[in-house]
Protein backbone atom coordinates (compact mmCIF):
# COMPACT_ATOMS: atom_id res chain seq x y z
CA UNK A 1 0.00 0.00 0.00
CA UNK A 2 2.61 2.42 0.81
CA UNK A 3 5.96 2.18 -0.30
CA UNK A 4 8.02 2.84 1.98
CA UNK A 5 8.19 4.22 5.52
CA UNK A 6 8.50 7.41 5.05
CA UNK A 7 5.63 8.07 3.34
CA UNK A 8 4.18 5.83 5.81
CA UNK A 9 5.20 8.30 8.82
CA UNK A 10 4.14 10.79 6.47
CA UNK A 11 0.31 9.99 5.92
CA UNK A 12 0.51 8.87 9.98
CA UNK A 13 1.20 12.13 10.71
CA UNK A 14 -2.12 13.46 9.49
CA UNK A 15 -3.64 11.01 12.00
CA UNK A 16 -1.50 11.68 14.66
CA UNK A 17 -4.12 13.28 17.28
CA UNK A 18 -5.19 9.20 17.57
CA UNK A 19 -1.77 8.63 17.80
CA UNK A 20 -1.23 10.77 20.79
CA UNK A 21 -4.31 10.11 22.85
CA UNK A 22 -3.57 6.33 22.65
CA UNK A 23 0.17 5.95 22.14
CA UNK A 24 2.83 7.19 25.35
CA UNK A 25 4.32 10.36 24.55
CA UNK A 26 7.74 8.10 24.46
CA UNK A 27 7.14 4.57 24.57
CA UNK A 28 10.00 2.59 25.33
CA UNK A 29 10.90 -1.07 25.24
CA UNK A 30 10.67 -2.02 28.76
CA UNK A 31 7.52 -0.63 29.85
CA UNK A 32 5.03 -0.17 26.20
CA UNK A 33 6.90 -2.37 23.77
CA UNK A 34 7.74 -5.48 25.36
CA UNK A 35 3.85 -6.40 26.42
CA UNK A 36 3.19 -6.16 22.54
CA UNK A 37 6.22 -8.46 21.14
CA UNK A 38 5.48 -10.84 23.90
CA UNK A 39 1.67 -11.10 23.10
CA UNK A 40 1.07 -11.20 19.14
CA UNK A 41 4.58 -12.62 18.10
CA UNK A 42 6.67 -14.36 20.17
CA UNK A 43 4.84 -17.08 19.40
CA UNK A 44 6.52 -17.72 16.56
CA UNK A 45 9.40 -14.92 17.12
CA UNK A 46 11.53 -16.63 19.54
CA UNK A 47 14.46 -19.08 19.17
CA UNK A 48 13.83 -22.87 17.55
CA UNK A 49 10.23 -21.32 16.04
CA UNK A 50 9.36 -20.71 12.73
CA UNK A 51 9.85 -17.41 12.34
CA UNK A 52 13.13 -15.98 10.88
CA UNK A 53 14.40 -14.05 13.87
CA UNK A 54 13.78 -13.64 17.86
CA UNK A 55 11.89 -11.00 19.82
CA UNK A 56 12.21 -11.44 22.96
CA UNK A 57 15.10 -9.39 23.46
CA UNK A 58 15.82 -5.51 23.52
CA UNK A 59 18.69 -5.70 20.99
CA UNK A 60 16.60 -7.93 18.57
CA UNK A 61 14.11 -5.97 18.15
CA UNK A 62 15.69 -2.80 18.79
CA UNK A 63 17.45 -2.96 15.59
CA UNK A 64 14.28 -3.78 13.39
CA UNK A 65 12.41 -0.94 14.87
CA UNK A 66 11.54 0.61 11.85
CA UNK A 67 10.57 -2.98 9.66
CA UNK A 68 8.44 -4.24 13.11
CA UNK A 69 6.42 -0.52 12.81
CA UNK A 70 6.11 -0.84 9.11
CA UNK A 71 5.30 -4.46 8.58
CA UNK A 72 2.63 -4.25 11.46
CA UNK A 73 1.24 -0.66 10.41
CA UNK A 74 0.70 -2.65 6.92
CA UNK A 75 -1.07 -5.40 8.58
CA UNK A 76 1.59 -8.37 7.35
CA UNK A 77 1.99 -9.05 10.31
CA UNK A 78 1.30 -10.89 12.68
CA UNK A 79 0.02 -12.87 9.98
CA UNK A 80 -3.69 -13.33 9.92
CA UNK A 81 -5.68 -12.93 6.20
CA UNK A 82 -9.49 -12.10 7.17
CA UNK A 83 -10.93 -8.64 6.52
CA UNK A 84 -11.96 -7.39 10.54
CA UNK A 85 -15.40 -7.72 11.08
CA UNK A 86 -16.49 -9.81 8.26
CA UNK A 87 -17.26 -13.11 10.34
CA UNK A 88 -15.89 -13.31 14.08
CA UNK A 89 -13.02 -15.72 14.80
CA UNK A 90 -11.33 -17.43 17.30
CA UNK A 91 -7.62 -16.98 17.96
CA UNK A 92 -7.86 -13.53 15.77
CA UNK A 93 -4.27 -12.86 15.27
CA UNK A 94 -4.45 -8.77 14.87
CA UNK A 95 -2.47 -5.85 16.79
CA UNK A 96 -4.78 -2.66 18.07
CA UNK A 97 -4.65 0.60 16.32
CA UNK A 98 -2.96 1.77 19.65
CA UNK A 99 -0.42 -1.27 19.88
CA UNK A 100 0.29 -0.25 16.18
CA UNK A 101 0.69 3.65 17.19
CA UNK A 102 2.83 2.64 20.15
CA UNK A 103 5.47 0.63 17.67
CA UNK A 104 5.90 3.55 15.51
CA UNK A 105 6.21 5.96 18.04
CA UNK A 106 8.86 3.74 19.57
CA UNK A 107 10.94 3.32 16.31
CA UNK A 108 10.43 7.25 15.84
CA UNK A 109 11.95 7.88 19.17
CA UNK A 110 14.96 5.65 18.00
CA UNK A 111 13.84 2.54 20.10
CA UNK A 112 14.82 3.71 23.64
CA UNK A 113 15.18 0.54 26.39
CA UNK A 114 13.72 2.30 29.31
CA UNK A 115 13.72 1.58 32.93
CA UNK A 116 14.85 -2.27 33.61
CA UNK A 117 12.44 -2.38 36.62
CA UNK A 118 9.59 -2.42 33.98
CA UNK A 119 10.45 -5.05 31.78
CA UNK A 120 7.67 -7.71 32.23
CA UNK A 121 8.68 -11.53 32.64
CA UNK A 122 9.61 -12.98 29.59
CA UNK A 123 6.11 -15.19 28.36
CA UNK A 124 5.77 -18.70 29.45
CA UNK A 125 4.40 -20.92 26.44
CA UNK A 126 2.55 -23.96 26.63
CA UNK A 127 4.66 -27.15 26.09
CA UNK A 128 3.17 -30.77 25.81
CA UNK A 129 -0.09 -31.29 25.05
CA UNK A 130 -2.14 -28.40 25.85
CA UNK A 131 -5.44 -29.99 26.57
CA UNK A 132 -3.94 -32.63 28.22
CA UNK A 133 -2.55 -36.40 27.46
CA UNK A 134 -4.36 -37.27 24.53
CA UNK A 135 -6.22 -40.79 23.80
CA UNK A 136 -3.68 -41.68 21.05
CA UNK A 137 -0.08 -40.05 20.22
CA UNK A 138 0.58 -41.12 16.71
CA UNK A 139 4.12 -39.73 14.84
CA UNK A 140 5.94 -39.39 11.09
CA UNK A 141 6.71 -43.22 10.34
CA UNK A 142 10.06 -42.38 9.56
CA UNK A 143 12.55 -39.16 10.36
CA UNK A 144 11.74 -37.39 7.42
CA UNK A 145 14.48 -34.81 5.73
CA UNK A 146 13.86 -31.49 4.57
CA UNK A 147 16.52 -30.39 2.00
CA UNK A 148 18.46 -27.03 3.09
CA UNK A 149 17.18 -24.94 0.12
CA UNK A 150 14.80 -25.09 -2.98
CA UNK A 151 10.98 -24.92 -3.12
CA UNK A 152 8.96 -25.78 -0.13
CA UNK A 153 8.00 -29.71 0.46
CA UNK A 154 4.57 -30.70 0.56
CA UNK A 155 4.44 -34.07 1.62
CA UNK A 156 1.89 -36.64 3.00
CA UNK A 157 2.65 -39.30 5.65
CA UNK A 158 0.49 -42.19 5.51
CA UNK A 159 0.02 -43.58 9.31
CA UNK A 160 -2.65 -46.23 10.23
CA UNK A 161 -4.11 -45.73 13.77
CA UNK A 162 -4.53 -48.57 16.24
CA UNK A 163 -8.63 -47.65 16.40
CA UNK A 164 -10.34 -50.73 16.41
CA UNK A 165 -14.10 -49.16 16.89
CA UNK A 166 -15.41 -46.65 15.36
CA UNK A 167 -15.12 -43.33 17.25
CA UNK A 168 -15.52 -39.66 17.46
CA UNK A 169 -12.78 -37.05 17.35
CA UNK A 170 -13.55 -33.81 19.28
CA UNK A 171 -10.00 -32.59 19.47
CA UNK A 172 -6.44 -33.05 17.81
CA UNK A 173 -3.43 -31.18 18.40
CA UNK A 174 0.10 -31.25 16.70
CA UNK A 175 3.80 -31.09 17.65
CA UNK A 176 6.09 -30.15 15.25
CA UNK A 177 9.14 -32.58 15.52
CA UNK A 178 10.78 -29.34 13.94
CA UNK A 179 9.78 -26.20 14.37
CA UNK A 180 11.94 -24.28 11.80
CA UNK A 181 10.33 -25.90 9.02
CA UNK A 182 7.12 -27.52 9.60
CA UNK A 183 4.70 -24.62 8.16
CA UNK A 184 1.62 -26.32 9.00
CA UNK A 185 -0.34 -29.42 8.74
CA UNK A 186 -3.50 -31.07 7.61
CA UNK A 187 -4.87 -33.96 9.03
CA UNK A 188 -6.89 -36.10 6.27
CA UNK A 189 -8.47 -39.59 7.27
CA UNK A 190 -8.22 -42.40 4.32
CA UNK A 191 -10.59 -45.30 5.04
CA UNK A 192 -10.32 -47.06 1.99
CA UNK A 193 -6.04 -47.36 1.69
CA UNK A 194 -5.38 -45.10 -1.10
CA UNK A 195 -2.66 -43.24 0.39
CA UNK A 196 -1.14 -46.83 1.10
CA UNK A 197 -1.46 -47.48 -2.20
CA UNK A 198 0.29 -44.18 -2.83
CA UNK A 199 2.86 -43.82 -0.99
CA UNK A 200 6.88 -44.64 -0.78
CA UNK A 201 7.61 -48.09 0.90
CA UNK A 202 10.38 -46.81 2.45
CA UNK A 203 9.29 -43.12 4.24
CA UNK A 204 5.85 -44.16 4.08
CA UNK A 205 4.63 -40.85 2.34
CA UNK A 206 3.97 -39.14 -0.88
CA UNK A 207 4.66 -35.37 -1.91
CA UNK A 208 1.51 -33.56 -3.23
CA UNK A 209 0.93 -29.95 -3.67
CA UNK A 210 -1.95 -28.21 -2.42
CA UNK A 211 -4.46 -31.39 -2.23
CA UNK A 212 -3.75 -34.43 -0.57
CA UNK A 213 -3.52 -36.58 -3.60
CA UNK A 214 -6.39 -38.63 -2.85
CA UNK A 215 -10.06 -39.04 -2.07
CA UNK A 216 -10.17 -38.25 1.90
CA UNK A 217 -13.05 -40.43 3.52
CA UNK A 218 -12.54 -37.20 6.08
CA UNK A 219 -10.28 -34.26 7.62
CA UNK A 220 -9.86 -33.76 11.38
CA UNK A 221 -8.30 -31.17 11.62
CA UNK A 222 -4.94 -28.58 10.50
CA UNK A 223 -2.31 -27.38 12.28
CA UNK A 224 -0.46 -23.56 12.33
CA UNK A 225 2.07 -21.87 14.30
CA UNK A 226 0.14 -19.87 17.24
CA UNK A 227 -3.01 -21.35 17.47
CA UNK A 228 -4.43 -23.40 20.00
CA UNK A 229 -5.93 -26.60 19.24
CA UNK A 230 -9.95 -26.05 19.00
CA UNK A 231 -11.92 -28.51 20.89
CA UNK A 232 -15.51 -29.36 19.87
CA UNK A 233 -18.60 -28.54 22.26
CA UNK A 234 -19.43 -31.33 24.12
CA UNK A 235 -21.49 -33.65 22.16
CA UNK A 236 -20.39 -32.79 19.27
CA UNK A 237 -17.49 -35.14 17.03
CA UNK A 238 -15.80 -35.85 14.13
CA UNK A 239 -16.33 -39.69 12.96
CA UNK A 240 -13.34 -41.83 12.65
CA UNK A 241 -14.02 -45.08 11.44
CA UNK A 242 -12.34 -47.53 12.54
CA UNK A 243 -9.30 -49.00 10.43
CA UNK A 244 -8.88 -45.27 9.15
CA UNK A 245 -5.42 -44.20 8.14
CA UNK A 246 -4.38 -40.53 8.75
CA UNK A 247 -2.87 -38.95 5.66
CA UNK A 248 -0.96 -36.29 7.30
CA UNK A 249 0.07 -33.45 5.28
CA UNK A 250 2.92 -31.22 6.38
CA UNK A 251 3.77 -28.50 4.40
CA UNK A 252 8.02 -27.72 5.18
CA UNK A 253 9.46 -24.44 4.44
CA UNK A 254 13.58 -25.17 4.03
CA UNK A 255 15.79 -23.29 6.53
CA UNK A 256 18.86 -22.83 4.86
CA UNK A 257 20.71 -26.20 6.05
CA UNK A 258 19.27 -29.90 6.06
CA UNK A 259 16.61 -30.35 9.14
CA UNK A 260 15.13 -33.72 9.74
CA UNK A 261 11.29 -33.98 11.53
CA UNK A 262 9.84 -35.80 13.13
CA UNK A 263 6.16 -34.50 14.28
CA UNK A 264 3.60 -35.98 16.07
CA UNK A 265 -0.22 -36.06 16.40
CA UNK A 266 -2.33 -36.50 19.24
CA UNK A 267 -5.99 -37.18 18.59
CA UNK A 268 -8.47 -36.93 21.59
CA UNK A 269 -12.13 -38.89 21.09
CA UNK A 270 -14.98 -37.99 22.91
CA UNK A 271 -16.09 -39.58 25.91
CA UNK A 272 -20.31 -39.22 26.13
CA UNK A 273 -22.61 -39.88 23.49
CA UNK A 274 -22.56 -38.12 20.19
CA UNK A 275 -25.49 -35.91 19.40
CA UNK A 276 -23.90 -34.02 16.30
CA UNK A 277 -21.24 -35.11 13.86
CA UNK A 278 -19.61 -32.39 11.89
CA UNK A 279 -20.12 -32.43 8.32
CA UNK A 280 -19.06 -29.61 5.31
CA UNK A 281 -20.39 -27.47 2.51
CA UNK A 282 -18.43 -28.02 -0.56
CA UNK A 283 -18.40 -24.90 -3.07
CA UNK A 284 -16.16 -25.98 -5.94
CA UNK A 285 -16.35 -23.42 -9.17
CA UNK A 286 -16.16 -25.85 -12.22
CA UNK A 287 -13.29 -26.93 -13.11
CA UNK A 288 -13.67 -25.98 -16.71
CA UNK A 289 -14.22 -22.47 -16.10
CA UNK A 290 -11.09 -21.76 -14.22
CA UNK A 291 -8.84 -21.28 -17.46
CA UNK A 292 -6.75 -17.78 -16.67
CA UNK A 293 -5.13 -16.46 -19.49
CA UNK A 294 -1.55 -15.43 -18.68
CA UNK A 295 -1.16 -11.26 -17.83
CA UNK A 296 -4.77 -11.31 -16.56
CA UNK A 297 -4.44 -8.99 -13.56
CA UNK A 298 -8.15 -10.29 -12.52
CA UNK A 299 -9.50 -13.36 -13.37
CA UNK A 300 -12.61 -13.30 -11.20
CA UNK A 301 -15.17 -16.43 -10.79
CA UNK A 302 -18.37 -16.61 -8.41
CA UNK A 303 -20.10 -19.78 -7.67
CA UNK A 304 -22.59 -20.75 -5.19
CA UNK A 305 -24.19 -23.72 -3.24
CA UNK A 306 -27.57 -25.45 -3.81
CA UNK A 307 -30.01 -24.00 -1.45
CA UNK A 308 -29.35 -26.07 2.18
CA UNK A 309 -31.80 -29.21 2.26
CA UNK A 310 -32.13 -28.73 6.42
CA UNK A 311 -30.87 -25.65 8.65
CA UNK A 312 -26.98 -25.97 10.02
CA UNK A 313 -24.64 -24.24 12.13
CA UNK A 314 -21.36 -22.78 10.79
CA UNK A 315 -18.25 -23.73 13.06
CA UNK A 316 -15.60 -23.22 11.07
CA UNK A 317 -14.61 -21.89 6.98
CA UNK A 318 -11.51 -23.20 4.86
CA UNK A 319 -11.14 -21.34 1.66
CA UNK A 320 -8.51 -22.62 -0.23
CA UNK A 321 -6.84 -21.43 -3.60
CA UNK A 322 -3.05 -21.75 -4.32
CA UNK A 323 -0.69 -18.44 -5.76
CA UNK A 324 -2.35 -16.82 -7.53
CA UNK A 325 -5.50 -16.68 -5.43
CA UNK A 326 -5.79 -12.67 -4.44
CA UNK A 327 -9.18 -12.43 -2.97
CA UNK A 328 -11.90 -14.41 -1.57
CA UNK A 329 -15.03 -13.32 -0.38
CA UNK A 330 -17.93 -15.87 0.90
CA UNK A 331 -21.19 -15.06 2.50
CA UNK A 332 -24.67 -16.90 3.45
CA UNK A 333 -28.13 -15.68 1.53
CA UNK A 334 -30.53 -16.31 3.51
CA UNK A 335 -34.26 -17.30 2.27
CA UNK A 336 -35.75 -13.90 3.85
CA UNK A 337 -32.91 -11.96 1.45
CA UNK A 338 -30.52 -11.37 4.18
CA UNK A 339 -26.75 -11.54 4.17
CA UNK A 340 -24.34 -12.80 6.43
CA UNK A 341 -20.63 -12.53 6.07
CA UNK A 342 -18.78 -15.67 6.52
CA UNK A 343 -15.08 -14.85 5.00
CA UNK A 344 -13.03 -11.97 3.55
CA UNK A 345 -9.80 -12.59 2.58
CA UNK A 346 -8.52 -9.73 0.32
CA UNK A 347 -4.80 -10.35 0.22
CA UNK A 348 -4.37 -14.21 -0.32
CA UNK A 349 -1.60 -15.78 0.88
CA UNK A 350 -1.10 -19.38 0.35
CA UNK A 351 1.28 -19.64 2.83
CA UNK A 352 -0.77 -18.84 5.67
CA UNK A 353 -3.97 -20.45 4.59
CA UNK A 354 -5.73 -22.57 7.24
CA UNK A 355 -9.69 -23.65 8.95
CA UNK A 356 -11.03 -20.57 10.64
CA UNK A 357 -12.90 -21.40 13.81
CA UNK A 358 -16.29 -19.44 14.32
CA UNK A 359 -16.25 -17.44 17.85
CA UNK A 360 -19.88 -18.39 17.83
CA UNK A 361 -21.58 -21.03 15.99
CA UNK A 362 -23.20 -19.07 12.37
CA UNK A 363 -26.93 -20.00 11.91
CA UNK A 364 -27.83 -20.94 8.41
CA UNK A 365 -31.94 -21.67 8.12
CA UNK A 366 -33.09 -24.21 5.63
CA UNK A 367 -32.88 -22.67 1.95
CA UNK A 368 -29.84 -20.59 2.97
CA UNK A 369 -27.22 -20.52 -0.35
CA UNK A 370 -23.33 -20.08 0.37
CA UNK A 371 -21.89 -17.56 -2.21
CA UNK A 372 -18.51 -17.60 -2.89
CA UNK A 373 -16.42 -14.84 -5.48
CA UNK A 374 -12.79 -15.59 -6.21
CA UNK A 375 -10.37 -13.53 -7.66
CA UNK A 376 -6.71 -14.37 -9.61
CA UNK A 377 -3.90 -12.55 -10.11
CA UNK A 378 -1.90 -14.02 -13.53
CA UNK A 379 -0.15 -10.49 -14.33
CA UNK A 380 3.66 -11.04 -14.13
CA UNK A 381 3.50 -7.93 -11.28
CA UNK A 382 2.21 -10.50 -8.69
CA UNK A 383 5.15 -11.18 -6.55
CA UNK A 384 3.83 -14.89 -5.57
CA UNK A 385 2.82 -15.79 -9.70
CA UNK A 386 4.97 -19.27 -9.45
CA UNK A 387 5.73 -18.54 -13.23
CA UNK A 388 7.58 -16.07 -15.25
CA UNK A 389 6.82 -15.08 -17.78
CA UNK A 390 2.49 -16.21 -16.52
CA UNK A 391 1.70 -19.24 -18.21
CA UNK A 392 -2.22 -19.86 -18.98
CA UNK A 393 -3.08 -21.69 -15.75
CA UNK A 394 -6.02 -24.13 -15.14
CA UNK A 395 -7.29 -26.16 -12.59
CA UNK A 396 -5.01 -29.10 -10.94
CA UNK A 397 -3.06 -30.00 -7.78
CA UNK A 398 0.54 -28.80 -8.99
CA UNK A 399 2.33 -25.82 -7.78
CA UNK A 400 1.84 -24.31 -11.37
CA UNK A 401 -2.28 -25.27 -11.01
CA UNK A 402 -4.97 -23.29 -9.81
CA UNK A 403 -8.25 -24.36 -7.45
CA UNK A 404 -10.84 -22.29 -6.52
CA UNK A 405 -13.17 -24.33 -3.18
CA UNK A 406 -14.04 -23.18 -0.25
CA UNK A 407 -15.43 -25.54 2.58
CA UNK A 408 -17.95 -24.50 5.39
CA UNK A 409 -17.96 -26.75 8.38
CA UNK A 410 -21.43 -27.29 9.64
CA UNK A 411 -22.95 -29.39 12.33
CA UNK A 412 -26.84 -30.18 12.09
CA UNK A 413 -29.30 -30.72 14.50
CA UNK A 414 -29.29 -34.64 13.79
CA UNK A 415 -27.45 -37.56 11.85
CA UNK A 416 -30.92 -37.48 9.34
CA UNK A 417 -30.34 -34.18 8.34
CA UNK A 418 -26.14 -34.31 8.10
CA UNK A 419 -27.16 -36.95 5.81
CA UNK A 420 -29.31 -34.52 3.42
CA UNK A 421 -26.09 -32.11 3.85
CA UNK A 422 -23.56 -34.11 2.88
CA UNK A 423 -25.64 -35.37 -0.24
CA UNK A 424 -25.40 -31.93 -1.78
CA UNK A 425 -23.79 -31.54 -4.84
CA UNK A 426 -20.19 -31.52 -3.71
CA UNK A 427 -20.60 -33.39 -0.52
CA UNK A 428 -17.33 -35.53 -1.47
CA UNK A 429 -15.46 -31.83 -1.53
CA UNK A 430 -17.13 -30.87 2.21
CA UNK A 431 -16.06 -33.96 3.55
CA UNK A 432 -12.66 -33.03 2.56
CA UNK A 433 -12.67 -29.68 3.70
CA UNK A 434 -13.91 -30.73 7.20
CA UNK A 435 -16.07 -33.20 7.65
CA UNK A 436 -15.41 -35.73 9.69
CA UNK A 437 -18.17 -37.42 7.59
CA UNK A 438 -20.57 -39.64 9.93
CA UNK A 439 -21.16 -43.73 10.79
CA UNK A 440 -21.70 -44.96 7.41
CA UNK A 441 -24.38 -47.74 7.67
CA UNK A 442 -25.23 -49.18 4.06
CA UNK A 443 -27.78 -46.80 3.04
CA UNK A 444 -25.15 -43.62 3.62
CA UNK A 445 -23.03 -45.58 1.77
CA UNK A 446 -24.76 -46.07 -1.40
CA UNK A 447 -26.03 -42.68 -0.81
CA UNK A 448 -22.46 -41.77 -0.99
CA UNK A 449 -21.43 -43.64 -4.27
CA UNK A 450 -24.59 -42.06 -5.98
CA UNK A 451 -23.55 -38.59 -5.35
CA UNK A 452 -19.83 -39.24 -6.27
CA UNK A 453 -21.24 -40.58 -9.93
CA UNK A 454 -22.83 -37.56 -10.24
CA UNK A 455 -20.00 -35.44 -9.49
CA UNK A 456 -18.67 -37.58 -11.41
CA UNK A 457 -20.90 -37.39 -14.28
CA UNK A 458 -20.47 -33.60 -14.01
CA UNK A 459 -16.73 -33.21 -14.13
CA UNK A 460 -16.55 -35.38 -17.17
CA UNK A 461 -19.00 -33.50 -18.62
CA UNK A 462 -16.74 -29.87 -18.38
CA UNK A 463 -14.04 -32.27 -20.21
CA UNK A 464 -16.94 -34.27 -22.62
CA UNK A 465 -16.18 -31.25 -25.40
CA UNK A 466 -18.56 -33.07 -28.07
CA UNK A 467 -21.19 -34.17 -25.32
CA UNK A 468 -21.42 -37.37 -26.77
CA UNK A 469 -21.48 -38.64 -23.25
CA UNK A 470 -17.75 -40.51 -23.14
CA UNK A 471 -14.66 -39.08 -22.94
CA UNK A 472 -12.38 -39.97 -25.94
CA UNK A 473 -8.67 -39.82 -26.58
CA UNK A 474 -8.50 -36.78 -28.26
CA UNK A 475 -11.17 -35.22 -25.30
CA UNK A 476 -8.75 -36.73 -22.82
CA UNK A 477 -5.54 -35.24 -24.76
CA UNK A 478 -7.15 -31.26 -24.12
CA UNK A 479 -7.87 -32.05 -20.61
CA UNK A 480 -4.59 -30.06 -18.24
CA UNK A 481 -1.68 -32.82 -18.20
CA UNK A 482 -2.10 -32.00 -14.20
CA UNK A 483 -5.79 -33.66 -14.12
CA UNK A 484 -5.32 -35.94 -16.58
CA UNK A 485 -4.90 -39.20 -14.30
CA UNK A 486 -7.56 -38.45 -12.58
CA UNK A 487 -10.19 -37.96 -15.00
CA UNK A 488 -9.02 -40.79 -16.67
CA UNK A 489 -9.48 -43.39 -13.69
CA UNK A 490 -13.02 -41.43 -13.52
CA UNK A 491 -13.65 -42.29 -16.54
CA UNK A 492 -12.99 -45.53 -16.67
CA UNK A 493 -14.35 -46.23 -13.35
CA UNK A 494 -18.04 -44.86 -14.84
CA UNK A 495 -17.61 -47.02 -17.83
CA UNK A 496 -17.47 -43.42 -20.05
CA UNK A 497 -13.92 -43.79 -21.83
CA UNK A 498 -14.35 -44.60 -24.93
C1 LIG B 1 2.12 -17.15 13.56
C2 LIG B 1 3.53 -16.88 13.53
C3 LIG B 1 4.00 -15.44 13.55
C4 LIG B 1 3.58 -14.43 14.37
C5 LIG B 1 2.53 -14.49 15.47
C6 LIG B 1 4.33 -13.26 13.99
N1 LIG B 1 5.20 -13.56 12.98
FE1 LIG B 1 6.48 -12.27 12.05
N2 LIG B 1 7.06 -13.77 10.80
C7 LIG B 1 6.64 -15.08 10.85
C8 LIG B 1 7.29 -15.84 9.78
C9 LIG B 1 7.11 -17.31 9.50
C10 LIG B 1 8.08 -14.93 9.06
C11 LIG B 1 8.93 -15.23 7.83
C12 LIG B 1 8.22 -14.75 6.58
C13 LIG B 1 6.95 -15.51 6.31
O1 LIG B 1 6.96 -16.74 6.19
O2 LIG B 1 5.88 -14.85 6.19
C14 LIG B 1 7.91 -13.64 9.73
C15 LIG B 1 8.53 -12.48 9.31
C16 LIG B 1 8.49 -11.26 10.00
C17 LIG B 1 9.21 -10.07 9.60
C18 LIG B 1 10.07 -9.97 8.37
C19 LIG B 1 9.15 -9.65 7.22
C20 LIG B 1 9.86 -9.60 5.88
O3 LIG B 1 9.22 -9.07 4.95
O4 LIG B 1 10.96 -10.13 5.76
C21 LIG B 1 8.93 -9.11 10.53
C22 LIG B 1 9.48 -7.70 10.56
C23 LIG B 1 8.02 -9.68 11.49
N3 LIG B 1 7.77 -11.00 11.13
C24 LIG B 1 7.49 -9.03 12.57
C25 LIG B 1 6.51 -9.55 13.39
C26 LIG B 1 5.89 -8.81 14.47
C27 LIG B 1 6.24 -7.39 14.86
C28 LIG B 1 4.96 -9.64 15.03
C29 LIG B 1 4.02 -9.34 16.17
C30 LIG B 1 3.31 -8.10 16.13
C31 LIG B 1 5.01 -10.90 14.30
N4 LIG B 1 5.95 -10.80 13.33
C32 LIG B 1 4.20 -12.00 14.59
C33 LIG B 1 5.73 -15.62 11.74
C34 LIG B 1 5.03 -14.88 12.69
Amino acid sequence: MFDCFAGWLAVLSLVAPLARVEAPATPTFNKDVAPILFKHCASCHRPGEIAPFSLLEYKDAAKRAAFLAKVTGENRMPPWSPEPGFGHFKDERRLTDSEKSTLQAWAKAGAPEGDPGQLPPKPAFESGWVLGKPDLVVELPKEFTVPASGPDVYQCFVIPLPVTRDEAVVAVDFQPGNAKVVHHAILYLDSDGQGRAKADPVTRSFPSFGGPGIRPTGNIGAWAPGIRPIQLPEGTGRYLKKGSDLVLQIHYHPSGKEEKDKSRVGIYFSKTPIRHYVGAVGIRTRQWALRIPPGEPKFTLVDQSEPLPVAAKAIGILPHMHYLGKEMKVDAKLPDGSEIPLIWIKDWDFNWQGIYGYREPVDLPKGTVIRMRAVFDNSPANPRNPSSPPIRVTWGEQTQDEMCICGVQVVTENKKDLKQVMDMLHGDLGMILGGGGMPEDDETRSVAMARNKKIERLILWEYDADKDGMISKEELDLVPKSNRERVTLMARVIGKLK
